[in-house]
C-alpha cells in the first residue's frame, strides 16, 4: 500500500453513504423511464460505477472523454474532446456523471455539446462541487459534496494520473505553494 499522499477530506464511508443518496434520488426522479448516464473520463470513472449500483434501476451508459489539464491543478480553459458517445441520446434522458466542478468550463462546455444533439431531458450529477471557483454559471442537479478550493485525489480523481486507485478522497499535501 502507498502512503496517503495526503490529509482525508471525505472519507470511503461517507463517499458510500451519499452516493447511495444520490442514486435514490435519481431513482426516485427517472422511476418511469431508463435514463441514460454519460460519464466523463476518466476521472468519474469510479463514481460511475458506484452510482449505476445505486441507481438500482435499468440504466444506459456511456462516456465522454474531455481533457482540459496536464499534470497542472487549474483548468486551461480550453476544453478538448479525446472520445465521444457510442449511441445516440436523442429523445432520451441524459444524465452526466462528473467527478468536480471547480471552473465550470468542462461541463459547461459538455452541456452545450450534448444539448445539440437533442436529449429529451439534460441533468448533471456531479460528486465534488468547488463552489467558490466558478468562472462559469452551470446548472447542477446532484450535488455530492460541496469542497473548498483544495486540490483533492483519490476515488477517480487523479493528479497527473496517479492516486485514482484511493479509497478516500484526499487533499494533495505536495501541492502546497504550487501555483496553478
Ligand atoms: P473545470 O473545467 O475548471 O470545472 O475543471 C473540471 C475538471 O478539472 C474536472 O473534470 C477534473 O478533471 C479537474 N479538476 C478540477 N479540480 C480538481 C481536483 O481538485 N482534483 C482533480 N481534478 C480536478
Ligand atoms: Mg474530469
Amino acid at each position: 500500500m502507498q502512503n496517503p499522499p495526503g490529509r482525508v477530506l471525505i472519507a470511503r464511508d461517507e463517499i458510500a453513504a451519499r452516493v447511495n443518496e444520490l442514486g435514490e434520488a435519481i431513482r426516485r426522479e427517472y422511476a418511469a423511464g431508463a435514463p441514460i448516464l454519460v460519464g466523463v473520463l476518466k476521472g468519474a470513472v469510479v463514481f460511475m460505477a458506484d452510482l449505476i449500483r445505486a441507481i438500482a434501476l435499468p440504466v444506459g451508459v456511456d462516456f465522454m472523454g474531455v481533457s482540459s489539464y496536464g499534470s497542472n491543478t487549474r483548468s486551461s480553459g480550453v476544453v478538448r474532446l479525446t472520445a465521444d458517445l457510442s449511441v445516440s441520446i436523442e429523445g432520451r434522458d441524459v444524465i452526466i456523471v462528473e467527478d468536480i466542478i471547480d471552473s465550470g468550463r468542462t461541463i459547461s462546455y459538455l452541456r452545450r455539446n450534448l444539448a445539440t444533439r437533442h436529449p429529451r431531458s439534460l441533468a448533471l450529477c456531479v460528486l465534488l462541487d468547488k463552489v467558490t471557483r466558478r468562472e462559469v454559471e452551470v446548472p447542477v442537479d446532484y450535488v455530492g459534496f460541496v469542497i473548498p478550493d483544495e486540490f483533492v485525489v483519490g476515488y477517480g480523481l487523479d493528479h497527473g494520473g496517479h492516486h485514482r486507485g484511493l479509497r478516500d478522497i484526499v487533499v494533495l499535501d505536495a501541492l502546497q505553494g504550487q501555483a496553478g
